[in-house]
């Protein structure tokens, strides 16, 4: 299938990692013209960088901090002064949150962890969008991918901020597609469930199998797997697809609860 993103530009949050990394990659060897976005891990973004040209493509790193909303139209402008105006936006990058899961009740969490991960999660993402949608309008096409979590949906005990900020992801994602879908411009959400990625690493092996058996498939999805879904949605071949939270891998299971 043709995806249609060569030569178009392609802004990946969170790029230097897990998700975004591999997403990064597969619109390099799209053709596309990647830009990828980091917030302390330049050099891991780098690489990142390093692996698309080698294959034959065009990226580059910019920093990006959703919880400093000054570099986020500063990290756009970045991007469009190397090549002009944006066609796809892939909202990935994410603020995991300070707290573990579990280690605090829902009372005992501070005001001031709701503030920054809505902060960022949540009016970072906005932000962001708000920025690169003008130059959309004007060219008449754009595709926008929100990362969101099956945490959001299904909830779990602890993570309360990080699965509210998700879930607004999805009025985020339902109230652009309406309002820009005239201009050729279409919103999707991705709703991630349990992932290989390093994020994950300290999760057990046990855990990993209880949740791969509730899941129709029967197994987790590699980071490969999740950027696939993204690139198709966030492509030209996704031709009128949009509102839509689409469940993929894990977050497809009857419960991610680990207990
Ligand atoms: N992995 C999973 O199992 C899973 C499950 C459900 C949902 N998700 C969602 O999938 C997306 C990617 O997850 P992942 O596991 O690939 O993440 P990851 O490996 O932890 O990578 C996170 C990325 O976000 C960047 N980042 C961290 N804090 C940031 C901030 N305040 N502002 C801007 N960027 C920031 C990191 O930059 P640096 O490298 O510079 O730190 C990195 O590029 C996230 O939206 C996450 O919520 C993942």
């Amino acid at each position: 299938m043709d995806t249609g993103v060569k030569d178009k530009t392609v802004l990946v949050t969170g790029g230097s990692a897990g998700i975004g990394a591999a997403t990064a990659v597969a619109y390099g060897r799209e053709g596309a013209r990647v830009a990828l976005t980091y917030r302390s891990r330049e050099d891991a973004a780098e690489q990142v960088v390093k692996r698309i040209e080698q294959a034959g493509g065009e990226a580059m790193a910019v920093r990006m901090d959703l919880e400093a909303h000054e570099t986020v139209p500063a990290a756009v402008t970045a991007v469009e002064e190397r090549w002009g105006g944006i066609d796809v936006l892939i909202a990935n990058a994410v603020r995991w949150g300070t707290i573990p899961p579990g280690a605090l009740r829902f009372e005992e969490v501070p005001i001031q962890e709701w503030q920054a991960a809505l902060h960022a999660n949540v009016v970072g993402n906005a932000l962001l969008a708000t920025t690169v949608l003008p130059g959309m309008r004007e060219r008449r096409f754009g595709r926008i991918v929100f990362v969101s979590s099956a945490v959001a949906e299904e909830g779990l005990p602890g993570p309360g901020p990080y699965g509210t900020a998700k879930m607004a992801l999805y009025g985020l994602t339902r109230s652009l597609a309406w309002e820009a879908g005239g201009d050729g411009i279409l919103v999707n959400a991705v709703s991630v469930g349990l992932t290989l990625t390093d994020v994950e690493r300290p999760v057990t092996t046990g855990v990993f199998d209880t949740i791969a058996a509730r899941t129709p498939s029967k197994r987790l999805s590699t980071a490969e797997d999740v950027a696939s879904l993204i690139v198709f949605l966030g492509s030209a071949a996704n031709r009128n697809v949009t509102g839509e939270i689409v469940r993929e891998g894990s977050a497809t299971a009857r419960s991610i609860h680990f207990t």
